[in-house]
């Protein structure tokens, strides 16, 4: 059984905890798309773990763990990284980096921090990891990959051609500083030391090994479906693919391969950065979701937006994420809550229309009001619970209820951060 992790969201779905309870079955676990813009929390033997790049399968020994070539790899923090893993004794003889895979160069943070500060309105609230400038210069051709830094003539043919239009651009449309030759080579010496122990250069063979041999592969999504590149609140999202369909591409198999999806979403939804969110509570009730669920950002510390759970997002998440079934997160986080809402539709307050499906233009959003379903809460600790039908009839209707309407099972249920608080309910 091979599977994809996608969060379901705006990310911090708690993906790392699914994908970490699911490598356990898992033979190859490959990163797909992203960056170090992602913060991945693992809870495991009472330790927690933070991951940006390296997949959470790392933790488990004999695993084959690959950083796809549908990521951008930041050198000093892959560096950082691996450095804190080696800290904590975790064996990374298993990890391996696709030699296909971006790398982001000093210009691209320095791009990334220029066009957040000089943004104005449209500021995105990004991580400045420089992920969108790396993903720009891909698209452009214009990036360097992995195994450049092994080819002194490729490097030295690629940097002829993308150092006049880098250094043009640094200069003219962002004041910022230069870079010759000599100081690039330098930097993708120190850069190729870095990964050396770690690329893949026969991955062709890993990928057609592991599928002849029946391997079960996971594949792990980083961010969520609302801030894909194509689908999410475009153009408050990140650069990359995170859905389903973003598995193939940043990893080198065919659709073929996969057999499901599993979306990854809250009890209720946060967001970083900036953005619509129709179903935001910028009142006490948020406040109390905040407090309660930690909701502050694992690479960034900002606080995370929070709001009750959105079903039209999530409904089209379920289309467009081609999920197979859900693993709901954090429902715990609602233990001591009287009522939960869910936003079933949304209102439109210029015409009085309702939309259930969703409205992909997000500057209309503005005009959008949720709709709301009233359930009633629980009042009772469900974190030690590890069958479905232990949980309190309440908080079992409105898992129900959330299957009815996005039409999909919810396949995990969630209730606490450690790998041991799981329920596979099918
Ligand atoms: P990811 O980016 O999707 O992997 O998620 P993050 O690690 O950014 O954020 C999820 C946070 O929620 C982490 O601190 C997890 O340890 C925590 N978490 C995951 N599942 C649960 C759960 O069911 N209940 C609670 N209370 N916390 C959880
Ligand atoms: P994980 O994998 C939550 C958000 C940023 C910003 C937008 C664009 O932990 O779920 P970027 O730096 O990617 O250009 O920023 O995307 N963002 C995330 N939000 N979780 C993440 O990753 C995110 N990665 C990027 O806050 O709004
Ligand atoms: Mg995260």
């Amino acid at each position: 059984m091979n599977r994809v992790v996608v969060g379901a969201q705006w990310g911090d779905e708690g993906k790392a905890k699914i994908t970490d309870l699911l490598a356990q079955d898992a033979d190859l676990i490959i990163r797909y798309q992203g960056g170090c813009n992602a913060g991945h929390t693992v809870v495991a033997h009472g330790k927690t773990f933070k991951f940006h790049l390296i997949p959470s399968g790392i933790l488990y020994k004999g695993k084959t763990c690959l950083i796809g070539n549908g990521t951008v790899i930041l050198p000093e923090s892959f560096q950082t990284e691996i450095e804190g893993l080696k800290a904590e004794n975790i064996d990374l003889s298993g990890l391996k980096v696709s030699p296909l895979a971006a790398i982001t160069m000093p210009w691209h943070t320095e791009v990334d921090g220029y066009s957040e500060s000089n943004a104005g309105k449209g500021k995105i609230g990004t991580t400045k990891k420089g992920i969108g400038p790396t993903y720009t210069d891909k698209m452009q051709r214009i990036g360097l990959r992995i195994e450049d830094l092994y080819s002194k003539e490729t490097l030295s043919e690629k940097l002829d051609v993308i150092l006049p239009i880098k250094n043009k651009q640094l200069k003219e449309v962002y004041n910022l500083k230069t870079y010759t030759k000599d100081e690039v080579l330098a930097l993708c010496e120190k850069y190729a030391e870095i990964f050396r122990p770690y690329v893949c250069f026969d991955w062709q063979n890993l990928l057609r090994d592991a599928k002849r041999e029946g391997k079960k592969i996971l594949f792990e999504g980083a961010q969520g479906v609302m801030l894909d590149v194509d689908f999410g609140t475009y153009p408050f999202v990140t650069s990359s693919n995170p859905v389903g369909g973003g598995a193939g591409i940043g990893s080198g198999y065919g659709p073929t391969v996969i057999d499901e999806v599993i979306g990854v979403a809250k009890a209720y939804c946060t967001r970083v950065g900036e953005g619509p969110f129709v179903s935001e509570l910028t009142d006490a009730v948020g406040k109390s979701i905040q407090d309660i669920g930690h909701e502050f950002g694992v690479t960034t510390g900002r606080p995370r937006r929070c709001g009750w759970f959105d079903a039209v997002t999530m409904k089209y998440a379920c289309l467009v994420g081609g999920l197979t079934s859900i693993a709901l997160t954090k429902i715990d986080v609602f233990d001591t809550f009287d009522e939960i809402k869910v936003c079933t539709a949304y209102k439109d307050t210029r015409n009085g229309e309702t939309y259930t499906s969703y409205p992909t233009d997000v500057y209309t959003h503005k005009y959008l009001e949720p709709v709301y379903e009233t359930h009633k809460g629980w009042g009772e600790d469900i974190t030690a619970v590890r069958k479905y039908e232990d949980l309190p009839e309440n908080c079992r209707k409105y898992l129900e209820r959330l299957e009815q309407i996005l039409e999909t099972p919810i396949s995990i249920v969630s209730v606490g951060p450690d790998r041991e608080q799981t329920i596979f309910k099918v």
